[in-house]
């Protein structure tokens, strides 16, 4: 996820000098990214646009380059999420043209950049960076020595892209327009007098303007300082969008959650996206290949890492040995100096890291490397850390969470190793094609499915979480590959309600634990989509009824336990593997809604950091 905000003017009517305006806004989108930054501007009489950018964060780069006080009346900036380039100086946005007469900034992926750049490469582009966006400038850059109109060339640049955009370019061609088009990454006009905005996000521009036009997919067009052009590419018509002008009442503040009260529940609600932006990050990287590669010739694999993280590490092994018939040790970062005595030479290593910055799993990573370990790393900040000290780095593309609890990006985890599983599973022949094909087509489906959980359970995990918030302790019980979606419901209502929760495998509640319960006890069961699993849960939830436990359950829709439970959340029936992509939505938000009825911050839980960086 990445943030843009593009100005044109007419000289003079703004209240700030443009530029200022733009670092600002700027400035107010950096929660969508924050690796590196950069600007680009033109003016009436430019023969080639002025880009200022750079490897860091953008007060930074402010005191380097000077953002705020760049010249020119027509300005596009980005802050980047990177997802297809290291963060350094080439990488940041904007990108150019050969020419240096264009300047693109974008939000999103192209699936397609590698033949494209193939192609303008044998044409005789040169191109300088690592990304999927400086395609963009040069194909308009050709298109545009053919049709000599750059708005021609620019829709045309964009029909022949795939994935996801959100692009601003601006040109000295036509230097009082800046051109956008969007598909699946949001953008948005901020509507001004003598002056327009486009951007990522309302937050970018509202402290100037608060008459808003929300782009729709496959819409492109243009801004100047007095008008807005849109039109539908796919029917290359004119939209009329005088009715879809809003006007927009929040706060700055509230702007920046986009309307959510805290970022957590924003985060909870993007998982759909996340997971859609993951799956285009997987399909068009060939690093998941090469991974299963490095799995083949591993002598024994092991899974490490920290929190959240290692509950999907666990949830990875359980698949592994399930799917793949493949032994895999998972282990708790920390206590890497259990393991080393073991390790060897052909031994592999896969360290998860949503931060790739977490010490305890970088300490396990030295000392697995020391020993002749190989290590893969699974990461969601590129070139962070962990993927950096590994052999070969495998993404997430959850973009920034900027909550202190991690929820998109354990489910964003879970589809990338269920995706590294099966394709491990069906190397070894333990899957045939069509059943290794079968899993995939659900993993593609995941964000619908994710999508289709709130309307299911949000009024019921509401209603309960009210209950629960005047409870003092809860346990979470599952079986299988349910136990690490469990664990990760425990630690999320321990850390941002304060609740205390404990996760143990179902069967092992009458050797012990089922002393606490006493009537009113809350008793919360994961049930995995499996028949063999769910009988064996049903005797679990009867247990804890004896003991006049509260029974919750999540569950897959037309389970067997429902008369049994006092309390069902129902998520969507989905292959068993999916089980953290359909289950652990209603997990997080009954902490979240918990929090919220405790009166406690879910963004700032106490004594947490994001990054745990101390040992
Ligand atoms: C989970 O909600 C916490 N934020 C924490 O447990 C976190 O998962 C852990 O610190 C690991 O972080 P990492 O994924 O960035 O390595």
């Amino acid at each position: 996820m990445c943030g843009i905000i593009g100005l044109t003017c007419i000289p003079g009517s703004t209240p700030d000098r443009p530029s200022l305006m733009v670092y600002r806004g700027l400035l107010r989108l950096e929660y969508r990214g924050y690796d590196s930054a950069g600007v680009a501007s033109v003016s009436a009489e430019s023969s080639r646009v002025v880009v200022l950018k750079g490897r860091g964060r953008i007060a930074e780069l402010e005191g380097k380059y000077g953002f705020s006080k760049v010249d020119g009346f027509t300005i596009v900036a980005h802050t980047r999420w990177a997802t297809h380039g290291a963060p350094i100086d080439v990488n940041a946005h904007p990108h150019t043209d050969c020419g240096t007469k264009i300047a693109v900034v974008h939000n999103g992926i192209i699936q397609n950049y590698r033949e494209l750049r193939r192609e303008l490469t044998s044409r005789g582009h040169i191109f300088v960076s690592e990304t999927d966006t400086e395609v963009v400038p040069h194909l308009v850059e050709e298109l545009y020595g053919k049709r000599r109109d750059i708005y021609s060339a620019f829709k045309k640049a964009v029909e022949v892209l795939e994935g996801s955009y959100a692009i601003a370019l601006i040109s000295v061609v036509e230097p009082d327009k800046i051109f956008f088009a969007r598909k699946d990454s949001p953008l948005i006009i901020g509507l001004g007098n003598g002056f327009n905005f486009v951007a990522s996000d309302i937050p970018a521009f509202l402290e100037y303007s608060r008459r808003a036009v929300v782009l729709r997919d496959y819409e492109v067009g243009y801004i100047t300082p007095v008008s807005a052009f849109i039109e539908d590419l796919r029917e290359s018509r004119p939209v009329d969008y005088t009715h879809r002008v809003r006007f927009i009442e929040w706060s700055i503040e509230d702007a920046s959650k986009g309307g959510y009260a805290h970022f957590m529940i924003k985060e909870i609600l993007e998982q759909p996206r996340a997971l859609k932006n993951t799956l285009q990050g997987i399909e068009g990287d060939d690093g998941f290949r090469k991974a299963v590669d490095l799995l083949l010739n591993a002598n024994r694999i092991y899974v490490t890492a920290a929190g959240t993280s290692y509950h999907a590490a666990l949830y990875y092994s359980l698949l592994m040995q399930r799917l793949a018939g493949a032994q895999v040790v998972p282990f708790i970062a920390s206590e890497h100096y259990s393991y080393e005595g073991v390790v060897s030479e052909g031994d592999l290593l896969i360290a998860v890291s949503q931060s790739g910055e977490t010490i305890d799993s970088l300490v396990a990573l030295r000392a697995f490397r020391e020993r002749g370990a190989k290590v893969i790393a699974l990461s969601n900040v590129i070139d962070s850390a962990i993927p950096r000290e590994s052999h070969l780095a495998l993404y997430t593309r959850a973009g920034p969470e900027i909550g202190v609890a991690a929820t998109k990006t354990f489910t964003t985890q879970a589809l990338a190793l269920a995706w590294l599983a099966v394709s491990y599973a069906l190397a070894v022949g333990r899957l045939t094609v069509s059943e290794a094909e079968g899993i995939r087509g659900e993993l593609r489906s995941s964000p619908r499915l994710v999508s289709e959980i709130m309307p299911l359970i949000e009024d019921r995990a509401r209603r309960l979480s009210e209950w629960l918030s005047a409870r003092s302790s809860a346990y979470y019980l599952s079986r299988g590959v349910g136990l690490p979606v469990a664990m990760e419901g425990a630690l999320k209502l321990k850390e941002i309600a304060y609740v205390h929760a404990e996760a143990y495998p179902a069967g092992e509640s009458k050797h012990g634990p089922i002393a606490l319960v006493s009537s009113g006890f809350p008793a919360v069961f994961v049930v995995p989509v499996d028949n063999y699993l769910e009988k064996l849960l049903l005797g679990n939830v009867q247990e804890m009824k004896a003991r006049s436990a509260v029974t919750i359950g999540v569950a897959p829709l037309g389970t067997s336990l429902e008369d049994q439970l006092d309390y069902l959340l129902p998520v969507p029936r989905a292959h068993w593997a999916l089980t953290p992509l359909t289950h652990t939505l209603p997990l997080q938000l009954i902490a979240y809604y918990t929090a919220v009825a405790r009166g406690f911050d879910p963004d700032k839980p106490r004594n947490l950091a994001k990054t745990v960086t101390v040992e």
